[in-house]
């Protein structure tokens, strides 16, 4: 008789604030970096696993309901790459099944929700003392920004100053200002296609950028600006720094060896309608951009009506379809269902 035992969790994407944007030693990031995480865009993960001493850790793996070469080899990697670290892998067998309910092409990372929830998984199936810091070092060694997806609603991951995070693992950010509790996150679909080069080849490319030493000082000056600006309610100075960190991501990659350009004509017709609209309400929207060509637009709760009436009637001809998903802070993973079966 085969005694299985499964357990389901769901784990959301997040977007960063200050980026994470080089990495060293066992997937450890130079710099510390600062994130919210999502609530709408998730991945639901269910694992089923039972006792086994031989042949591979990953049983079986499907993406949304079919088999993903690309997805399995990734994960099939990381397993086996951990178990120095979870040694409960060389007695278990897994089968794992993933969805998002976002679009994959959509350009939302969806290695960090999909690894936050597999490590959120295992962390539970190891019953740890610590289920979010286990989970966000878990998550980290699958994806480095996964490690800020476990919880929420504000993130940071690194080694800074006299705060609690580290290098190692993510930790929610306390006492926010009360302005801050509810952001917003419009996501403008700016274009679909798959990146031409992927986040890991541009973080290694942060090895020897002529740049390397002057980012690292920055993000670290950025993220205690940016604390500071959370904490005391300072928006006008959250949304400088935002979308300084944003076009310092892309000149980074534009300044790389070799350079690249992830940023579409309409990314930039967008940043231009978006500062304009600044500059002609009192209304502030600020934008930030991950390792693609899409906007995320942050704003505040009380402004919700005015920017998300701007957004319908500037903003989706610049995007792909016209897609936008609107989305908000959220409070991160967590498990949806567990059970176990006599086979
Ligand atoms: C631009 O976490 O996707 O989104 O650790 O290689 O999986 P890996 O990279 P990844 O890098 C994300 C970079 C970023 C900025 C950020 O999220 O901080």
């Amino acid at each position: 008789m085969i005694h299985k035992k499964t357990i389901s969790v769901e784990a959301p994407a997040n977007i960063a604030f200050v980026k994470y944007w080089g990495k060293q030693g066992r997937q450890m990031p130079i710099n510390p970096s600062v994130s919210m995480t999502l609530k709408e865009c998730v991945t639901r993960c269910q694992i089923e696993y039972e006792d086994f001493k031989e042949g591979p850790i990953l049983e079986s793996y499907q993406f949304e309901g079919a088999e993903n070469e690309a997805f399995r080899n990734r994960i099939e990697k990381y397993l086996n790459d951990i178990i120095d670290i979870y040694p409960l892998l060389e007695n278990l067998k897994l089968s794992i099944k993933t969805e998002n309910t976002f679009p994959h092409s959509a350009g939302i990372a969806s290695s960090a929700s999909a690894f936050a929830a597999i490590g959120y998984a295992l962390a539970q199936i190891e019953k740890s003392e610590n289920i979010d810091k286990r989970a966000s070092e878990l998550a980290r060694l699958g994806s480095g920004s996964a490690s800020r997806s476990v919880t929420g609603p504000y993130m940071m991951w690194g080694d800074f100053e006299e705060e609690a995070s580290t290098d190692g693992y993510a930790i929610a950010i306390e006492d926010i200002h009360l302005d801050f509790h509810n952001l917003k996150d419009a996501v403008l679909l700016i274009d679909q296609n798959e990146k031409k080069i992927s986040s890991s080849a541009g973080h290694a490319m942060m090895d020897t950028h002529p740049f390397r030493e002057n980012r690292i000082k920055q993000a670290n000056q950025h993220t205690k600006k940016i604390l500071k600006a959370m904490r005391e309610g300072d928006w006008e100075l959250f949304g400088n720094i935002l979308e300084t960190e944003a076009l310092t991501l892309h000149a980074m990659m534009m300044t790389s060896s070799p350079s690249y350009l992830l940023l579409a004509p309409n990314t930039l017709a967008a940043i231009e309608k978006i500062r304009d609209y600044r500059k002609k309400t009192s209304i502030s929207a600020y934008f930030t951009i991950d390792a693609g060509p899409n906007i995320h637009l942050i704003y505040l709760q009380k402004d919700e009506e005015s920017v998300e009436s701007f957004i319908k009637q500037n903003l989706t001809d610049l995007c792909h379809d016209g897609r936008i998903i609107f989305d908000q802070c959220g409070a991160g993973a967590r498990v949806t269902a567990s059970g176990s079966s006599d086979e």
